[in-house]
């Protein structure tokens, strides 16, 4: 038996009291959905900005009626700090997801970017600190590694972040460490990379490649490639990302207070991405015989190239991705497909 699945057992042996913020997200959703299916209790938060309905309608589809009783939804705003007191109110764990994401998003928006992720996360920190919950567990992104050329990247080398985006995630983590140090506060922060899955929003200006690019291939329109296609990602299933944020919320005291990469550790350029998806949809949509992207500039703000190195949280954690990029694809394409994006 794995680690993971031990630490699920126990879990279902002894509910537990979990708060997610951004519940009607993507990442928000897919965690609802596994605590749920693991007989947890759970409150959600979200003020639908980005998250929808439909993605808490396809959870409660897919849990049994007794597990989505065990489930308490509050729509509201992290930005208002009441809120925030309320619903850290006889919490055990907390996993923050709430927060504009998008690097363009913060180009074009820096102000409302900055509410939701800055001051939106201070209010959440101080409410849970004065809720006493055991662990604050918090999205933070691999963009906080910037400029730094190093690959892989390795938690303690940073660089400059290159967008509001990633200086809003660079803040949640030194809050984070000050939090730790002041008040003995303990927080993991999950530096994700490019997740991917079941529910990511594939419409508006500010979707992430993956699911942008299927919708765009299964409805015949145009797939636009930024630079040469030759930018990497260490592109990571969803399935891996709510592993981590499991392991992250029951791990001892002495592994806290620090930040973890979560990812796969593998290196993906975008025109092997686009290979990836064209394939694996066209037995469907023989359409995709022959499609090819059309490549348009550099998008500003964007890193070269992103991959890696996850043994801290193999070693600390006890992570183990069950999915590479090819594994994790296959799975996304068949939500997509079915549900006809
Ligand atoms: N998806 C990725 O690849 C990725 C990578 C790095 C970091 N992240 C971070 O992970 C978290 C979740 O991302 P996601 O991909 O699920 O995005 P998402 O947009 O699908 O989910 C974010 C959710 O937060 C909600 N929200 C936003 N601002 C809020 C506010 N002020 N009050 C209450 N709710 C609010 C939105 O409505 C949405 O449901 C974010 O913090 C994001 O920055 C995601």
């Amino acid at each position: 038996m794995t680690h993971y699945q031990a630490i699920l057992n126990h879990l279902n042996e002894q509910p537990k009291k979990w708060l997610i913020t951004g519940v009607a997200g993507f990442i928000g959703s897919n965690l609802l959905e596994a605590l749920l299916k693991n007989n947890q209790i759970v409150t959600g938060l979200d003020n639908f900005s980005t998250g929808f309905p439909h993605n808490l309608e396809q959870v409660k589809s897919l849990v049994t009626p007794e597990q989505w009783q065990r489930f308490n939804f509050i729509e509201g705003d992290i930005t208002d700090f009441n809120t925030c007191k309320e619903i850290c109110t006889d919490i055990n764990y907390v996993l923050h997801e709430a927060a504009l994401g998008s690097v363009p998003r913060s180009i074009a928006d820096p102000i409302n970017t900055n509410a939701s992720n800055i001051s939106g996360f201070l209010n959440m920190l101080v409410a849970a600190r004065d809720a006493k919950v055991n662990r604050f567990v918090y999205a933070a992104s691999s963009s906080t590694y910037g400029d730094h050329p190093d690959l892989p990247k390795v938690e303690d080398r940073i660089g400059n972040p290159l967008s509001p985006y990633s200086v809003t995630k660079l803040v949640n983590e030194l809050y984070a460490g000050v939090f730790a140090k002041t008040y003995n506060f303990k927080t993991i922060g999950l530096r994700y990379f490019n997740v991917f899955g079941q529910r990511q929003n594939p419409n508006g200006a500010y979707a992430a490649v993956i699911p942008k690019w299927v919708a765009a291939m299964i409805n015949n329109e145009s797939v636009y490639i930024n630079g040469d296609g030759e930018t990497s990602r260490d592109f990571c299933y969803i399935d891996n990302t709510v592993q981590m944020n499991i392991l992250a919320a029951v791990a001892q005291d002495e592994v806290a207070n620090q930040v973890y990469n979560v990812a796969v550790g593998d290196r993906t350029t975008l025109n092997h991405l686009f290979e990836l998806i064209r394939s694996g949809l066209e037995p469907q949509y023989p359409h995709l015989k022959g499609f090819n992207p059309i490549y348009q500039d550099f998008r500003a703000g964007d890193v070269r190239h992103s991959l890696a190195d996850i043994s801290k949280a193999k070693s600390l954690l006890g992570y183990n991705p069950g999915y590479r990029i090819e594994g994790g694809i296959k799975y996304a394409l068949g939500w997509y497909t079915k549900e006809k994006v």
